[in-house]
């Protein structure tokens, strides 16, 4: 009997689980409308569709301001799954939210231009964008004025300068860059397979160098790994003895921000799966077909080696954006900042009073991660829902004070009205600054295992291996923006898993 009931409540929930999920797809695509907004109010431009911005908005009460969002992407990218769409693993639509269906959840109407920042002039209190998209029409360039600014432009890639990174080498931040990745390894087996090519060419085009033991450079690695092994190999046979991956890193260890456990962990798990990782090798040079890279060896002497090359994808980390850079040339106060724009515990820039960043473009003292730009963002979204309750409580409070004098026989009413919103008030004025909780690190790294150091009552665990691989797919399923994009990952972790990765090149 025990049983018939473990089923009844199973099956209800699956009931509850489907009418909650089908109710959520209705209202999205059914949103009730939208106000227009206050030409009165403030006007708030958030720059940025990314993780900073897009967390500022999910919780933003838009009726309380005139919003205002700049962007050159038209859509929200969940960057945590972008290596799987480097080999097909997950389609990259199934990873973008359209910004237009996330603002149109929002009570009051938000304005949004698809172009890029390309100037802030916090004097006048403008922002300068340009239309940089192919089809453009008679204005591409215009000033947008703000009475508050968040900067969520997020960061761009490091190449310290090296000569030939940015000509012969592919980035991991974007999904055209995941596009690229996935063209160009199916364009190196397909040459290397082509009829009389010689064994050194082969193995050139074969050789996959990654630059950058940081997570994306091994998440990277281990992706590709798992291609090569799961389909590459079982449908183009001829070069399944060729096909090397090699990860290049300067410091001593791959992924410095994990605990030593798993950073051996890791480094067992690629020798494991056949992936070269050459550590204290700090790359110099790069031509269209080789990577110059100055080793320390053993006893302190350093060598040049050279790596040919027929896929390179450089993941070294992130690099201030222009935009950035010229603002923070503008502020005397920025001066000696040199990672992105100092921001104080509330995220104001420092030196301004009505700019804010967050996110990759803060420097707020947290590492460059999708966990802490979403903080940041909902803290700002609470920030200004609480401005914006206490000017109207403020404007409430001075307009009762002003009927006092009018209306004599009123005034314990009054008084007690006031009482009362001042009372409200001192609540709401009372912010705490930002303050970024650490949830875990978890980094994928091919074969089904996966690393992770998350925050357990208030201390660390360290976890690796195959059921951390389901926690980790579990955790990242739960923080895909939308039940439509959770129900895309699921269906593509599948159809690899069922069919096998597409190799047709488009
Ligand atoms: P972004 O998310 O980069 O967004 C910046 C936005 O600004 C974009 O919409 C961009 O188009 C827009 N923009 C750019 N220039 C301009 C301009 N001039 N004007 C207006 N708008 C502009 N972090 C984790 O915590 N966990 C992970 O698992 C994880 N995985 C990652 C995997 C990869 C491959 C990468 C590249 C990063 C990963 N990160 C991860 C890091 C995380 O993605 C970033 O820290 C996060 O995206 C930063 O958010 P952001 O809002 O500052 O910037
Ligand atoms: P990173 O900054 O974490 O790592 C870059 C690595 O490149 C460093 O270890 C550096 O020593 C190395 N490097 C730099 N120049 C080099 C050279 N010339 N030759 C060889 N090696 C060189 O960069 P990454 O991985 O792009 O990550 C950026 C941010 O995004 C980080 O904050 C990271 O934590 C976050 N992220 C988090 C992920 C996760 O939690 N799973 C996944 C991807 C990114």
């Amino acid at each position: 009997r025990k049983l018939r009931w473990a089923w009844r409540l199973g099956y209800l929930s699956a009931i509850a689980g489907i009418v909650y999920i089908g109710y959520g797809v209705y209202q999205d695509r059914h949103p009730e409308d939208q106000v227009e907004p206050d030409p009165s109010k403030k006007t708030l431009v958030i720059l940025g569709t990314g993780w900073g911005s897009v967390s500022l908005l999910k919780r933003l009460d838009t009726e309380n301001y005139n919003v205002i969002v700049i962007s050159p992407r038209n859509y929200f990218l969940f960057t945590p799954l972008l290596p799987s769409c480097t080999t097909g693993t997950i389609e990259h639509r199934s990873i973008m939210e359209p910004i237009r269906t996330i603002l149109r959840q929002k009570k009051a109407r938000v304005r949004f231009y698809e172009a890029e920042a390309s100037s802030i002039d916090p004097d006048r209190k403008v922002v300068r964008l340009i239309d940089t998209s192919e089809i453009r029409g008679d204005i591409t360039e215009t000033e947008v004025p703000y009475d508050m600014l968040v900067v969520g432009v997020g960061a761009e890639n490091a190449t310290f300068g090296i000569p030939g990174v940015r000509e012969h080498s592919c980035f991991l931040k974007e999904i055209g860059d995941a596009q690229k990745i996935r063209k160009r390894i199916m364009d190196c087996v397909e040459t290397a397979a082509f009829k009389d090519q010689s064994p050194q060419e082969i193995d050139r085009l074969l050789h996959m160098v990654v630059v950058g033991g940081g997570p994306t450079g091994v998440e990277f690695a281990g992706e590709l790994q798992d291609f090569f092994e799961e389909d590459i190999k079982k449908l183009v046979p001829e070069i399944s003895d060729r096909f090397r991956v090699t990860l290049i890193e300067a410091l001593p260890n791959v992924l410095p921000m994990f605990s030593k456990q798993l950073i051996e962990y890791t480094e067992s798990t690629f020798k494991e799966e056949k992936i070269n990782i050459h550590t204290k090798t700090m790359v110099k040079k790069v031509t269209d077909k080789t990577v110059e890279a100055e080793v320390t060896g053993p006893d302190g002497k350093k060598k040049t080696v050279v790596f040919p090359y027929g896929l390179l994808v450089w993941a070294t980390g992130n690099a201030v954006r222009p935009v950035v850079k010229d603002l923070m040339s503008r502020i005397p106060a920025q001066a000696n900042s040199r990672r992105g724009l100092a921001v104080n515990e509330y995220l104001v820039v420092q030196g301004t009073r009505d700019i804010w960043a967050v996110g990759d473009c803060a420097v707020a003292g947290y590492a460059p991660t999708a966990q802490v730009a979403s903080q940041e963002g909902t803290f700002l979204a609470r920030l200004f829902n609480n401005m914006a309750k206490t000017e109207a409580l403020e404007a409430k409070i001075s307009e009762l004070s002003s009927s006092l004098n009018l209306q004599p026989g009123n005034s314990a009413a009054i008084s007690h009205e006031i009482e009362q919103h001042e009372r409200q008030l001192r609540r709401i004025k009372d912010i705490k600054p930002f303050h970024y909780s650490h949830q875990g690190s978890l980094a994928y790294i091919g074969s089904e295992k996966a690393v992770a150091d998350v925050t357990w009552f208030n201390g660390n665990l360290a976890a690796a291996g195959s059921l951390t691989f389901l926690f980790w797919r579990s955790a990242y399923i739960s923080m895909c923006f939308s039940t439509r994009n959770r129900l895309l990952v699921i269906n593509d972790w599948l159809k690899s898993k069922v069919f096998g990765r597409d190799l047709s090149r488009e």
